[in-house]
């Protein structure tokens, strides 16, 4: 029936001479990185039924999509490496063709649909490479002793699991079935029952319209801890209490950020804390972010990631961007917001320290960008949307709301920006709308401010806040003494991560090992538990040629894969010829622990041929 109206509606719509667009496509611009065709015909629900098979690593089962069609003929998903068993419309079995493989987008799987079908069943496989999916045996897990399996959808991954509109414009609700080995636990990107039986039989429903990278899922030797009475954490047990302790104020962030900008509307917020390969430091899965172990620093130094992925609740899970060359508007939004809900948990002090670091990372990493890399409206035509991952839609992007805030004001900026995120809701949306809504609602005819040169152009542009912190005024003057001969030096006492990594960032690129040995004495770095600070103090080592770190380098590398400390530790090892051997030697030993998502990277950087498809 449905299908006939909208078929009914098309039609209409061939004679009318100029034809407005149904309501849900207002923000649709042709998705380069999708092969679907979602101006025709838009998946609605899906619905999996998987089993989650180790020993084969692969997923197994039926993906059943819901259409709503405006008349079309033929339904085009993406996929990357599935094997399609068969497609059924209505019990019966439907033609469908693989299309050529690409190497960045997969391949097209082409369905014809009869006049009335309004629902597609998929029965097919992954493949043990899907770029999606990290098997891990055992030995990579904390507890050393069960598998684990997670899967990284963003940005256009969720194709090599599952058969879709793989395209950020288009939302879906979700529901799955899933069976595991007994005594492992799966969760999903959906609100999960902490109290769910550990029984290998699990079953999860998304009723928000979400799109398809936001679709998640992981299976290992889970236990809960709560934190809050809508907030808890996932993890193996052995981490269980240690993540609950770090990520004690989540329920505090939460109440934050719903003070700055209306209701959490995804019901539970939980986190799950995977193993070290994990190739990213946060990923905001609805209603549990996946995370990283290697911000467990002990002292919640590192809990701005919690604040941003939490962020995302409101820019980038309800409002999206609707093409990936629109990620700014998920990023730097969201980095902006993450800086709000710090400030008003940890204050003013604090917010102003990340925010100095992360304009001085801009700043270091434009440095090394190709122009047309810096711009934050940026065009990735040929490329994969994952090559546009750098600081610029994060830092730039924040740098542009503080502008609008510093301009306009904090109460009126904050009345905009949660209106935003009202009018938005559940929608995904492009730049050319965000200006639009921009220009009505804050700018109104202000043509002083500089938007076009912000979105536009490479670079930053003169009146872009620089943030400071009097922190670091301190800090900067101990770095100082550090590199200059003065035997008597400022006091680190009572330093905070941030402060420290300040200091190590303002002392001088050329140090020499001898220096290093001394601030090693004295500090330790060597040593240090903390991630962003061993980061740091690593890349300085290879540059200084700082002999005690190595086998440190080596022992991180091997067990930690977030992308984030690989680029730079690899890229600086590259510099040199003993260096570019030493990075080799680890990398063959490194390689079989990481995601496809950072052997990508670092495949790049070593200049090794790039995996295709
Ligand atoms: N959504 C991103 C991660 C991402 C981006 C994955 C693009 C794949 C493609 C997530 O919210 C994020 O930004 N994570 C950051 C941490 C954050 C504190 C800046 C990361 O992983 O480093
Ligand atoms: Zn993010």
């Amino acid at each position: 029936m449905k299908g006939i109206v909208s078929a009914a509606a098309a039609s209409f719509c061939l004679l009318a001479a100029s034809c407005s667009k149904p309501p849900a496509m207002q923000n649709s611009k042709r998705d380069i990185h999708s092969f679907s065709n979602p101006e025709q015909v838009r998946v609605k629900h899906l619905d999996l039924d998987y089993d989650v098979l180790f020993d084969k690593r692969i997923l197994k089962g039926t993906a059943t999509l819901t259409l709503d069609r405006q008349g079309a003929s033929q339904l085009i998903l993406d996929t990357r490496k599935l094997t399609i068993e068969k497609v059924e419309i209505a019990g019966s079995p439907a033609k469908f063709s693989l299309g050529a493989s690409d190497p960045i987008l997969g391949a097209p799987l082409t369905i014809s649909l009869p006049a009335n079908a309004a629902t597609v069943r998929i029965t097919y496989a992954t493949s043990p490479e899907a770029s999606a999916l990290q098997w891990l045996d055992p030995a990579q897990t904390a507890g050393k002793k069960r598998p684990f399996l997670f899967t990284q959808s963003q940005a256009i991954h969720a194709r090599s699991w599952i058969p879709l509109q793989d395209s950020p414009g288009v939302r879906m609700t979700y529901s799955a079935r899933v069976r595991t080995p007994k005594d492992l636990l799966a969760v999903m990107s959906a609100p999960n029952d902490p109290n769910a039986l550990r029984n290998g039989e699990y079953s999860f429903q998304q009723k928000q319209a979400i799109p398809s990278y936001l679709i998640a899922l992981a299976v290992g030797d889970l236990q809960f801890r709560p934190i809050g009475k809508r907030t808890g954490v996932y993890a193996e047990p052995t981490v269980a209490d240690r993540a609950a302790a770090e990520f004690s104020d989540t329920e505090k962030m939460l109440e934050a950020t719903e003070a700055l900008y209306g209701p959490y509307r995804w019901d539970r917020y939980d986190l799950l804390v995977l193993p070290p390969s994990f190739p990213f430091g946060g990923m905001e899965n609805p209603g549990l972010t996946f995370a990283t172990p290697t911000i467990l620093a002990g002292d919640k130094s590192l809990v701005s990631l919690v604040a941003h992925e939490l962020a995302h609740s409101w820019s980038g899970n309800l409002v999206t961007n609707a093409t990936w060359a629109d990620f700014w508007l998920n990023e730097g939004f969201t980095v902006y917001v993450e800086r709000r809900i710090q400030e008003k948990v940890y204050g003013r002090d604090r917010e102003e320290m990340e925010a100095a670091l992360g304009r001085q990372e801009l700043e270091r990493e434009m440095a090394k960008l190709p122009a047309a890399d810096q711009i934050l409206h940026i065009d990735l035509k040929g490329r994969d949307p994952d090559d546009g991952v750098t600081s610029v839609p994060y830092e730039k992007g924040a740098l542009l709301l503080r502008s609008l805030e510093q301009k306009y004001g904090r109460e009126k900026f904050d009345a905009f920006l949660r209106q935003y995120f009202d009018h938005f809701a559940f929608q995904s949306i492009t730049t050319e709308t965000f200006v639009d809504y921009l220009q009505k609602n804050l700018l109104q005819g202000d043509t002083q401010f500089p938007l076009d040169e912000w979105l536009s152009k490479p670079g930053l542009h003169a009146t872009a806040p620089r943030p400071t912190s009097s922190a670091f005024d301190k800090v900067a003057a101990a770095a100082k003494q550090w590199a200059g001969a003065q035997q008597s030096r400022s006091p680190t006492t009572g330093w905070t991560t941030h402060e420290w990594l300040h200091f190590l960032t303002a002392l001088p690129p050329d140090l020499g090992p001898e220096k290093m040995r001394e601030l090693d004495r004295a500090f330790s770095f060597t040593q240090t538990g903390n991630s962003e600070i061993l980061d740091e103090w690593l890349l300085m080592a290879i540059r200084n040629k700082y002999k005690p770190a190595y086998p440190r380098l080596e022992q991180f590398l091997t067990t930690v894969g977030r992308r984030k400390y690989l680029k730079p530790l690899y890229e600086e090892l590259v510099k040199t010829p003993e260096g570019r051997e030493r990075a080799m030697a680890i990398y063959k030993k490194a390689r079989p622990g990481y995601h496809s998502i950072a052997t990508r990277t670092v495949d790049g950087i070593l200049g090794m041929a790039k995996p295709t498809g």
